[in-house]
């Protein structure tokens, strides 16, 4: 099959890869139609390489069609059409009952101190091969894949994987008050759709904050107020603080994570990194570290006294020291984490409809093949051609 593979900072390739197999009889085997390229993929492509080995298959916002199925698989059959949720969850377990899918107790990374695999997301999350390819290995097939309906386009169903149940949790995390104001940093496709479901929630006072102007323009077409950072910059607090009637945000969304632009590095980068040689750890930290937790800062400004602030931006573990000081003083509650996917599916589903109040339908702005898939990575990452989010089609 082809699938895109890491090869280095800044190199993906498409290359031909054996086909997946059945390996436990509750396994599945999944013909992939569409696969989402994701903000999280361009951390991998720029600065998490030490915890990818090359020929890694990348990818983790896959849909398709049942192929294949595993003896042991009582509710699934061949040919019916499923999103597979970005981490590997086995829906038995304790944590998986508390709804904390991205906690699995079966698939955590425990080697790592880390929480439950995910596909396609380095060795910190199991090396487990990735969705942008042509078919993709799934366990717990009669558990984790969501069965959808056939009749809508792919485009319908497939955020149901990630950018839905990650923008959902950021909303339900930020829990903006009845009235309340909820500023969202970042307008990629995760960003975006936190200002839809929150808008769509009930929340009336939703400002976004970006750099890219297209991006900008996205989210003010749905009725969110917009700050541009390149006009603002460091007065940026000061200019939400005077749209919030000077208090800040009552909560407050990081969909950047940690390639914003902006602040120091710490030493902790180095621990979180502790299994490395030294000398990559300190790559890593010069190449990571610097600059990057601009916009958790930010956050930390702009939110209210007793504000909550919910963190969906991936950080790598470098974690210079925090303003601890400042967010203990201001009593900030700060919610993060992986999305639980499935915590969230009932909830979202009935708004998957020919009415699309999400904008789900037109929310991709591109569809490319997937053996256009290096061109398609460094069009994201640069944020040319007005992308925001790209769906591959193998
Ligand atoms: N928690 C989860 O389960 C989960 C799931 C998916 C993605 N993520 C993470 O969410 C983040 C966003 O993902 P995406 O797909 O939308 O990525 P993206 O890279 O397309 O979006 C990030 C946006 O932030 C903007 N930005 C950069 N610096 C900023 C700053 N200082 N202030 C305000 N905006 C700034 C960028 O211009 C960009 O539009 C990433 O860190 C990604 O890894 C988390
Ligand atoms: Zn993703
Ligand atoms: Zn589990």
């Amino acid at each position: 099959m082809k699938a895109v593979t890491w090869h280095g900072k800044r190199d993906v390739r498409v290359e031909t890869h054996p086909d997946p197999v059945i390996q436990d009889p509750t396994d599945t085997i999944i013909r992939v139609t569409s696969s989402g390229l994701c903000g999280s993929d361009l951390h991998l492509y720029e600065v998490l390489g030490p915890f990818l080995t090359e020929g890694d298959i990348l990818g983790h916002e896959p849909m398709g069609v049942v192929e294949e199925v595993g003896p042991g698989v009582n509710s699934l059959k061949v040919g019916d059409r499923v999103v597979v949720p970005f981490n590997l969850s086995c829906g038995d377990c304790f944590m998986c009952g508390q709804g904390l899918h991205s906690q699995c107790e079966t698939t955590q990374v425990r080697e790592q101190g880390m929480g439950a695999s995910l596909f396609g997301y380095t060795k910190l999350y199991g090396s487990v091969p990735g969705g942008q390819a042509e078919y993709l290995r799934v366990p717990f097939a009669d558990k984790l894949p969501i069965k959808v309906p056939d009749g809508p386009a792919d485009d319908r169903f497939v955020y149901l994987s990630d950018v839905l149940p990650t923008a959902w949790q950021a909303v339900a995390y930020a829990d903006v008050p009845k009235g309340g104001s909820l500023v969202v940093l970042g307008l990629g496709p995760i960003g975006d759709m936190a200002t839809r479901i929150a808008r769509l929630r009930g929340v009336e006072d939703v400002i976004g904050v970006d750099l890219v102007p297209e991006r900008l323009a996205r989210a003010a077409a749905h009725g969110v107020r917009t700050v541009d950072l390149r006009e603002h910059g460091s007065k940026v607090g000061e200019v939400i603080r005077d749209l919030t009637g000077g208090r800040g945000a009552d909560s407050v969304i990081d969909a950047v994570g940690m390639e914003a632009h902006g602040a120091p590095v710490a030493e902790l980068a180095q621990k979180a990194v502790g299994l490395l040689p030294d000398a990559i750890a300190e790559k890593l930290m010069t190449t990571v570290g610097i600059d990057r937790l601009e916009a958790l800062r930010l956050a930390i400004d702009v939110v209210r006294r007793g504000g909550t602030i919910s963190l969906s931006g991936v950080y790598g573990g470098m974690a210079d020291p925090l303003p601890m000081m400042t967010m203990f003083d201001k009593q900030i509650q700060l919610r993060m984490g992986q999305a639980n996917v499935h915590r969230w599916v009932d909830d979202i589903l009935p708004h998957l409809t020919d009415d699309d109040p999400l904008g789900v339908d037109s929310f991709a702005t591109h569809h490319v093949p997937l053996a256009d898939a290096a061109d398609a990575y460094k069009m994201f990452q640069k944020k040319e051609d007005g992308a925001v989010k790209i769906l591959f089609k193998p």
